[in-house]
This record gives structure tokens, C-alpha cells and sequence, in this order.
């Protein structure tokens, strides 16, 4: 996936810089911190590589395709870039920053000769160090360094580059080690981030104008955050961290829609969905991997939780009295994984009833758990089971998606849609995504649509007016 950011023209040294992203949102709310270092240095920014005397490509690890595109897309742009020519002075800097950065360090500048900078992903702050050695003389320059200390690189809301929503880092790093994911290795320990400066960004990001934020983590419910210096009095007097700051963000910032990114089922409880049917702009949608249907499976993957406690947090978020849509994640093939396993998955993927599932096959990953085991099942065989849960989520969806014809949904609004003139797109706050006939002037705007009919993943509808 390749995100886009508003772009910045501001330049002070004459020198421009193009970043390109990757992977998950903290990809790209990284590319946003990266962009703000860069513009404080005088840089400008630029929509093309060909434009930039400094080009990042902001990387990811989860699975070996994205992996693999770090490499291919070096290649192209050493291709296109400008600077070629032999003591051109202005010669481009390619450099390579986020998951593969940290997790391949050294062995990019080994792969692709061509990169001249590899920025970790604690390292982000420190660019204009890293820069000014390539500036000095350096031929290349890198900083992998993991910290365990609280490393946040906090930006002002008016650095934030996405338009209408905005990312706002609640926890950093995963200590689960699931047995497949190599996120622990390329974001290192869990590091929250004290309440009252999130509070505070959120604030500030409301006073901007957004009427959306979406706080991130690997693992939001294990937030750890200290509340010093916040006025509790307000509160329900719960203990638990991450309930504790859904309600103090609920009650205090001000903020239209709160949505949250991603629980872990082992971590996720009856308490959070409580808290969500109290506050009207917590947004009922909840994004739970499950990864696999197979208690067997989950035990493998270290997961924590058996399909019976997976499916008792999900029986107390239906019991809610708001209606909370559900999303999820599954890896189909991890080695051992037998036919009767798989089907398990698909039972619990019709027991759940995903609003949304994103699917993967099973990928080994270098230092994982998972990848000193066989990686057994065929390729033929993860293909075929990959198409056969698309097929019953296609179906689930389906069902999921109908329910809303005739419904009103409020939408805030993100700009034109891909299905052509005259058509809008936005997100309901239970994130499902709505196409529909305005005109620009909606841009920006949270307005109501009536639901009238649904494609495998959207809903179309007719804007209502006031
Ligand atoms: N922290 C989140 C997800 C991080 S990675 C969580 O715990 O759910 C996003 C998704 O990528 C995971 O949920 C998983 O479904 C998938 N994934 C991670 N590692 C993978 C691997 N080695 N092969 C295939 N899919 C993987
Ligand atoms: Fe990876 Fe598991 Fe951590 Fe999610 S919780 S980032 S899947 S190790
Ligand atoms: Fe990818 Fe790193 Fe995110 S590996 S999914 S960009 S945390």
C-alpha cells in the first residue's frame, strides 16, 4: 500500500526532499514526523522523486512482498533519478527508513549499493545529524540504535499531513512476540505515552479543524501512560490505563470521532466496550485479529488467547448497546496449519461476522519464532485457502454491508472517490467507507447520506441535506 500526504512547498535551503510510504499507519504518521524534522531544516517537500535531492522510501517488514518492493523500487528510482551524470554535485540521496531500516540496517547498503542513509526507526529525529555527515564527506551514514527509554518525537498538530484524519501515537514497540510477526524486532519494547500529552495534541489538533483522530499502537490496550498532571475528577474512576484514556479523551478533547488501532484479544475487555457505549465520540468500531480460528493454531502463535476467549470478547462487544462494527486480521498457512484447522478459521469468520477482514498468507520472517519452523504448508495449498476465506468474508460482508440500505450514516467527508465525476468518499465512524454524489464544497465536512447500496467494500448512498 502507498500512501499519499499533503504535501509542503516551503523551502528555506534550496534543497527538496520526496518520502514515500509503506505499511501501517504508524508508517505513516512516521513519514509525517520525518517530513516536520525536514521542513525545520529548511527542506522543502516535493510530490516527485525526480524533483528531490533527498528521497526516502519509508519501509515495511511484516511480510517478504512489501520487503521485496524496498529493493525493486531502489532500483527504479536509481533509474529515473537525476544527478547521474559523473561529479554532479547535486547527486540525490536515496535513503531508506521504518521496519526494513531497522531490521536489515547494514545489509541494505550491501543489497542496494545505491542507498547512502538507513534511519531506524527510534532514529528519525536524528536526520539532521545523519545528513549533515553525508554533507561532511561520509559515504554513508545510518542509525539503528533501539531505545527502551520513552522516545517519542512529538510534532505540533500543524505538522500533521493527513487532510481530514489525524494519527496520533498512544504506545510504541510490541512486547507479545507473536511467533510470526517481526514488528517486536523492528519497533522494539512498549513505550507509552504520557495522557497529557496526548490529550494535549489532541486538543491542539481539534483547534486545526480535524474532526477525526485515530490512536495508534501495536497493542493499544496494554497503554501504559502515566496521568501525571491530568485533573481526573471527572472520571468514572477506573484503573485501567487505556480505559481511563478513551474517557479522558472522550470527556475533555473535544474531539468529534475517536477511533482506536489495534486491540489485542488476549488485552481487550468488557470494560473498553462499557466505556464506548457511554461516550457518543468514542466510534463503534473495534479492529480485533484474531489471526486463526484453531485454538491449536493460536497456541503456536503465542497468541495468549484460545477461540473460546476470542469469541467471548466478541459475544460483549455485540451485547453492547451501541452497534459496534468488527474488523480483523487473518493468517492463513502458518506451518502446521491442516485443513481442519483452517476450517475452524472459516467457522469462526461466520460466527464473528467481520464488518471487514484483511487476509494474508502465512510469510516467514527472519528472528521470528515461527521461522525456525518448516514454513509446511504448500504455496498451492495457502492460495487455495486464502480464496476460500475470501469467499466466505465476500459473503459475511455482503450480509454485513445490506443491513444498511435505508439507514442514515453521518460521513466525514475525505475528498473525490474513485468511481468518478461528481462522486465523493468519506468514512462512517464505524469506519466503512461511503461513496456518493456532492460537490467539493462537502470536502472536510461531517454530512449525512442515506444508505442505498452496497459494493463488496463500500456503501453508496444520497446525501441528505442540513
Ligand atoms: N499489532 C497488530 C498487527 C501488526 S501486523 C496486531 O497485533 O494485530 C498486521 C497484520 O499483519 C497482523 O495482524 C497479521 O495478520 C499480519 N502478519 C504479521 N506478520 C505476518 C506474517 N509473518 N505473515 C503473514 N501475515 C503477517
Ligand atoms: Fe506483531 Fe503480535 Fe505485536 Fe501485533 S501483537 S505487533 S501481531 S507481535
Ligand atoms: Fe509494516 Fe512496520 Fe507497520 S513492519 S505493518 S510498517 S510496524
Amino acid at each position: 500500500m502507498l500512501y499519499q500526504l499533503n504535501r509542503r512547498r516551503t523551502t528555506v535551503t534550496g534543497k527538496k526532499f520526496y518520502i514515500e510510504t509503506y505499511g501501517c499507519q504508524m508508517n505513516v504518521h512516521d513519514s509525517e514526523k520525518a517530513a516536520a524534522v525536514l521542513l525545520g531544516m529548511g527542506y522543502g517537500q516535493v510530490a516527485k522523486p525526480e524533483e528531490a535531492d533527498l528521497v526516502l522510501l519509508n519501509t515495511c517488514m511484516v511480510r517478504e512482498k512489501p520487503e521485496k518492493k524496498v529493493y525493486s523500487r531502489v532500483g527504479e528510482l536509481k533509474r529515473g533519478r537525476r544527478g547521474e551524470k559523473k561529479n554532479d554535485k547535486k547527486e540525490q540521496i536515496i535513503g531508506v527508513m521504518g521496519c526494513v531500516a531497522q531490521s536489515e540496517a547494514q545489509k541494505i547498503f550491501r543489497r542496494a549499493p545505491e542507498v547512502k542513509l538507513v534511519v531506524g526507526t527510534h532514529s528519525i529525529g536524528k536526520l539532521p545529524q545523519l545528513i549533515a555527515e553525508l554533507e561532511a564527506g561520509f559515504e554513508r551514514a545510518i542509525d539503528v540504535r533501539q531505545t527502551k527509554e520513552p522516545d517519542f518525537l512529538e510534532i505540533s498538530p500543524a505538522e500533521h499531513q493527513t487532510p481530514y484524519v489525524a494519527y496520533v501515537t498512544i504506545i510504541e514497540g510490541c512486547d507479545n512476540f507473536c511467533s510470526f510477526c517481526i514488528v517486536p524486532f523492528t519497533r522494539g519494547r512498549e513505550r507509552s505515552r504520557p495522557a497529557l500529552r496526548i490529550l494535549q495534541e489532541v486538543i491542539g489538533l481539534r483547534e486545526r479543524g480535524y474532526q477525526e483522530v485515530q490512536l495508534l499502537g501495536q497493542n493499544v490496550n496494554s497503554y501504559r501512560g502515566s496521568f501525571d498532571g491530568v485533573d481526573l475528577s471527572l472520571h468514572s474512576g477506573t484503573e485501567e490505563p487505556f480505559v481511563r484514556l478513551l474517557e479522558l479523551l472522550a470527556q475533555r478533547s473535544g474531539m468529534k470521532r475517536i477511533k482506536y488501532t489495534t486491540s489485542h484479544p488476549r488485552d481487550f475487555n468488557a470494560r473498553i466496550v462499557e466505556v464506548m457505549d457511554e461516550y457518543e465520540n468514542l466510534c463503534p468500531w473495534v479492529h480485533l485479529p484474531a489471526q486463526s480460528g484453531s485454538t491449536r493454531i493460536l497456541r503456536l502463535m503465542r497468541r495468549d488467547y484460545s477461540r473460546q476467549e476470542y469469541l467471548e470478547r466478541i459475544e460483549a462487544i455485540k451485547k453492547a448497546k451501541r452497534d459496534i462494527s468488527i474488523t480483523g486480521d487473518m493468517i492463513v498457512g502458518y506451518p502446521g496449519e491442516t485443513e481442519a484447522d483452517f476450517e475452524e478459521t472459516l467457522s469462526l469468520v461466520r460466527e464473528v461476522e467481520y464488518d471487514g477482514l484483511y487476509m494474508f498468507k502465512y510469510s516467514p520472517r527472519p528472528n521470528t519464532h515461527a521461522a525456525k519452523r518448516k514454513d509446511s504448508v504448500p504455496e498451492q495449498v495457502k492460495t487455495e485457502r486464502l480464496l476460500r476465506l475470501q469467499q466466505v468474508q465476500a459473503e459475511v460482508q455482503r450480509r454485513r454491508y445490506e443491513r444498511y440500505i435505508g439507514r442514515e450514516v453521518e460521513v466525514l467527508v475525505e475528498g473525490h472517490s474513485a468511481r468518478g465525476q461528481g462522486q465523493m468518499t468519506g468514512h462512517t465512524a464505524c469506519n466503512k467507507v461511503v461513496n456518493f454524489a456532492a460537490s467539493e464544497s462537502v470536502v472536510g465536512k461531517l454530512v449525512r447520506v442515506r444508505i442505498t447500496s452496497t459494493t463488496q467494500n463500500s456503501l453508496l448512498g444520497e446525501l441528505l441535506e442540513g
